[in-house]
């Protein structure tokens, strides 16, 4: 049993590469921490390094996100914070190739599985009456098309859902963010890219700043966002991404136009 002052986060997603990054995040910065996966093993070991404990989730099944959130409050007496994490790539290639199958079980694991974590989060923390931060990992997907059409198209959604409830629970104190992971090191991207070592060549040279992204790096926004420090940040999306999406910028930017330049030179 907690203390009634020891904060608690369900993170989904804990046995994947930026779920474990958070995990250790919040528990270094005193959380205890309900760890979800549907890898059990992988998400056990974590549980024994940082405490906490491990509850399995498919985080497609409501009733089965609910069930880790009344976890928490029947365990530790409350909620303080969920990250909404899991998610799958789902079908690449054009989209008349892709199947109506593919389409709903891609926007279940990446969108509606966060749509049920902000639903019994936000229930609990409202019976709970002390606020919390529900967070969710979002991507440079859902700002621009960078991946799969579902993907892509369901990562979008997630930042109207992260809009419209932070507008809608920001009167019971409930903050709600996501973080936007560029290309970041993780099984994920590793098996995208065909290994860690080509991964890891793939990721430093469309990071403007010249760095791969790892785990930690993206675990470190959700630490900042689940303080006390962001207490008055909510309905936002914070980029991580080593500059990828503002290099966009770079080709229309006055600076670096060889038209401008040239017509100003003279
Ligand atoms: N790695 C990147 O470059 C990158 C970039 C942008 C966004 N993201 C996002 O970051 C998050 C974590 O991705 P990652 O790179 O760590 O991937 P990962 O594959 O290492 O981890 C994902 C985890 O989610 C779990 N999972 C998948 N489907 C599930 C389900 N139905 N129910 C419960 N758990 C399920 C998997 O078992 C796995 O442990 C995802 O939301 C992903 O979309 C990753």
């Amino acid at each position: 049993m907690n203390t009634s002052e020891q904060r608690v986060a369900v993170v989904t997603g804990a046995a994947g590469g930026i779920g474990r990054a958070i995990v250790r995040r919040l528990a270094a910065d005193g959380f205890t921490v309900i760890a979800s996966d549907l890898r059990e093993g992988a998400a056990q070991d974590l549980v024994d390094e940082v405490g906490g404990l491990y509850q399995a989730a498919d985080v497609t099944v409501e009733d089965q996100v609910a069930a880790l959130v009344e976890r928490a409050v029947k365990e530790f007496g409350r909620i303080d914070a969920i990250v909404n994490n899991a998610a799958q790539a789902g079908a690449l290639g054009p989209i008349t190739d892709i199947t109506a199958e593919d389409w709903k079980r891609t926007v279940d694991i990446v969108l509606n599985s966060c749509f049920y974590g902000v639903k019994h989060a936000a229930r609990a923390m409202i019976a709970g009456g002390h606020g919390g931060a529900i967070l969710m990992t979002t991507s440079i997907s859902g700002q621009r098309a960078v991946g799969g059409h579902p993907y892509i198209a369901a990562k979008h959604g997630l930042t109207g859902l992260i809009r419209a409830a932070a507008n809608d629970l920001a009167m019971h104190k409930i903050r709600v963010n996501g973080v936007a992971p560029g290309y970041t090191l993780t099984p994920m991207t590793q098996q995208m890219f065909g290994g860690e070592e080509a991964a890891r060549q793939v990721l430093a040279s469309r990071a403007p700043l010249g760095m791969v992204i790892e785990p930690d790096d993206i675990a470190a926004a959700f630490g900042y966002l689940a303080s006390e420090g962001a207490r008055a940040v909510t309905g936002q999306n914070i980029i991580v991404d080593a500059g990828f999406m503002e290099a966009q910028s770079r080709s229309i930017s006055f600076q670096r136009d060889p038209d401008y330049l040239a017509a100003t030179s003279k």
